[in-house]
């Protein structure tokens, strides 16, 4: 039964309870309210549940598509034994996924007393606002920011707000809104109630799968199984940043769909002298402090996908999974020699990464299959790059997306590994670049020889993000960029 103040209605009812045990509800807490909906389709969005019935309208629409922030809420979700909120686009957002979480919207902010909220307060004390469509969105992710990061320089607030766009008052004043909040956190409504949401969550927590309507959301690998036994061409679905898209954008119907991005298996990061063991559901986020500590030549490329909020629901194993051609991370994967474990009913494969992706939409994945685990050996000695050329800097897909890793003796190059994505049907490698830039080394001659080769590599596309041309250019040109980068600065 639905239970927001009496504001739901059924709407679907559940058609499947694929498994006897399941608990066919999905509960969460929104904003101090206990939510419990036991009637919903996959493809019901966050957005849509608070906007048109909780009605909760402060949380604006815009784009729909995750790329303007008007819809950013926050989301505590628990890991360990805490609590972390993090901001997410609530437009692609699965209603069905926010089960066992704690959902604020901007109406849940507040001081001390009547006072504003110290981030409200801040943008009004800069004049951060004129319309206010984007404030109510910049807010919260200003929020997420503080609550992790009490005195974020100009850096850390920019990247906060690659993810929300202001088309009026420009970024300035909100930047210098961001850099003057001024308060104790410890005082701060969701400090103070952290314990007590903890042990709310942690009541509705009865540890079984869930089965609502056409969503499925399994509470371990056995339970995907399971689900997937009854439904092998059940959509799978993770961070929900691309399928988001397809449901709001093209009202594609996703169900039965099975949402796995808090199997607790899939969070699983495993690090090891020389490689990363992460499951398929680890989010961009999540992976940070991995490229920060074992792979800090990655941390521009990473800030580099999407926005904040993006990166917070997206999934390493998501981006490989859809295959698209122009995933951020498969080609720096590819480079670094990837490998990753597919499991269909407990039975796994393991395949190197270049070889999942078979054709323009085609991966090497069977139904009732699904991506577990990624393993990715980490560089040692050898240069790694990565390049992204998109239209914007920010929250942008890639026109071209490169991934390099060369092994260097003096200036012989004994391994070459280049892929590119954006540039075939899949993310693919350069064998004939790799072997020009093995034949002839590590010198101005060896990158000539590699940028010429990349005709023989690839023959790209023009579509709406590039021509063909252009493509073949800046591929080449990264060659060269990574040469600059690196012969100038002796490394
Ligand atoms: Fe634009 Fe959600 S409405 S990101
Ligand atoms: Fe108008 Fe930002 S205040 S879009």
């Amino acid at each position: 039964m639905v239970n927001v103040g009496g504001f739901l209605q059924y709407k679907y009812a559940m058609t499947d309870a694929y498994n006897p045990d399941s608990r066919s509800e999905v509960r969460f807490i929104l904003n101090a309210r206990e939510v419990r909906l036991d009637s919903l389709a996959a493809t019901d969005t966050l957005l849509d549940f608070l906007r048109l019935e909780a009605r909760l309208t402060g949380t604006k629409e815009g784009c729909a598509e995750g790329d303007c922030g008007a819809c950013t809420v926050l989301v505590g979700r628990r890991v360990g034994d805490g609590l972390i909120y993090e901001a997410v686009n609530a437009c692609i957002r699965f209603l069905a996924t926010v089960d066992l979480c704690h959902v604020v919207t901007i109406e849940h902010l507040r001081g001390q007393g009547d006072a504003l909220h110290p981030v409200q307060a801040a943008m009004m004390r800069h004049h951060a606002s004129q319309c206010g469509f984007c404030t109510p969105g910049i807010v919260m992710s200003l929020y997420g920011l503080w609550m992790c990061n009490p005195h974020p320089d100009r850096a850390a607030i920019t990247t906060a707000l690659q993810g929300n766009l202001c088309r009026c008052t420009g970024y300035a004043p909100i930047v210098r809104a961001a850099m003057d909040i001024t308060a104790d956190r410890t005082e701060d409504p969701l400090a103070v109630e952290r314990q007590h949401i903890l042990e709310q969550l942690n009541s509705l927590d009865d540890g079984r799968d869930v089965a609502v309507g056409d969503a499925f959301l399994p509470a371990s690998v056995d339970g995907l199984n399971h689900v997937l036994s009854r439904h092998p061409d059940a959509t799978i679905v993770a961070g929900a940043t691309d399928v988001g898209l397809w449901v709001t954008k093209h009202l594609r119907p996703i169900g039965p769909s099975v949402f796995i991005g808090a199997i607790p298996e899939l969070q699983r990061i495993d690090i090891a002298d020389d490689r990363i063991r992460i499951g398929a559901g680890v989010t961009y986020s999540a992976f940070q402090s991995v490229i920060s500590e074992k792979l800090p030549q990655l941390a521009a490329y990473w800030d580099r996908i999407g926005g904040a909020q993006v990166r917070n629901a997206g999934t390493i194993g998501g981006n490989i999974a859809n295959g698209s051609p122009i995933g951020d991370t498969p080609p720096v994967l590819i480079a670094l020699g990837a490998e990753i474990t597919l499991n269909r009913g407990g039975k796994r494969r393991r395949l190197p990464l270049e070889a999942f992706f078979v054709d323009y939409g085609k991966q090497d994945r069977s139904a009732g299959e699904f991506l577990e685990l990624i393993d990715i050996p980490l560089p040692g000695a050898r240069l790694l790059a990565a390049e992204k050329i998109s239209k914007r800097r920010d929250e942008d897909i890639s026109a071209v997306a490169m991934g390099m890793t060369l092994l260097r003796d003096g200036e012989r190059i004994t391994e070459a590994r280049i892929a590119f994505g954006g540039m075939a049907a899949t993310p693919k490698r350069a064998t004939a670049a790799e072997q020009a830039f093995e034949a002839e080394g590590w010198t101005e001659a060896g990158v000539a020889a590699a940028m010429t080769a990349l005709a023989k590599d690839f023959a790209p596309i023009s579509d709406m993000r590039a021509s063909a041309d252009y493509r073949a250019v800046v591929a080449r040109n990264l060659l060269q960029r990574v040469w600059l980068n690196h012969s100038e600065a002796g490394t």
